[in-house]
């Protein structure tokens, strides 16, 4: 497969606007968005919202695609403390993203590319607020540019396997010489 599939006209200097993957749940954090386009709240058109009926069904593995396909931030909408509807989805979801921040830090993954909000259906005002401060906080963050990252992945272990041959054979040589003077 061509790499060049994997580079997206959204890098061009000066055009570049961040992506978003928004995990929102059905009856909270959607009914909200959707709240916010019916008032005509303005938030930046950057978020794809993806439905699910609770924020517990976020499995951390949606997360890590979304950023391996290109999103640049991931935010999670579920409903208050005590207001799942499942009990305790949104328990679930703090645990796992609790797990998962802690996963991204360990690969070099700025904090503010995945957030977690409790976002009530009525409170479409929130969710202006959280989309525009994410676009600005990724924006400020630039590209993560995952995909491009995996595209070179060949070219860093060619380097990667180089240094690793020679630094034996610089060893070796160092106590050859040792051997010599003595
Ligand atoms: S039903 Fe909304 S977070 Fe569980």
């Amino acid at each position: 497969m061509s790499h060049s599939s994997l580079s997206t006209t959204s890098e061009k200097p000066g055009t570049w606007e961040p992506k978003i993957a928004a995990f929102f749940c059905n009856w909270c954090t959607y009914t909200a968005a959707d709240l916010a386009g019916v008032s005509r709240l303005k938030y930046a058109p950057n978020a794809r919202v993806i439905r699910l009926m609770c924020s517990g069904r976020v499995d951390p593995q949606f997360v890590v695609d979304a950023f391996a396909k290109g999103a640049d931030g991931v935010l999670i909408g579920g409903c208050h403390p005590g207001d799942c509807h499942y009990v305790e989805g949104n328990y679930k979801t703090l645990r796992r993203f609790e797990m998962l921040q802690r996963m991204l830090k360990d690969l070099g993954i700025e904090e503010a590319r995945l957030r977690l909000e409790w976002i009530s259906a009525s409170e479409g005002e929130k969710v202006k607020t959280v989309i525009n401060e994410m676009v600005a906080a990724l924006t400020a963050l630039g590209p993560l540019n995952l995909p491009q990252r995996f595209s070179t992945w060949d070219e860093e272990m060619d380097k990667l396997e180089e240094a690793a041959q020679q630094q034996p054979q610089a060893d070796h040589n160092e106590k050859t010489e040792v051997v010599h003077a003595s």
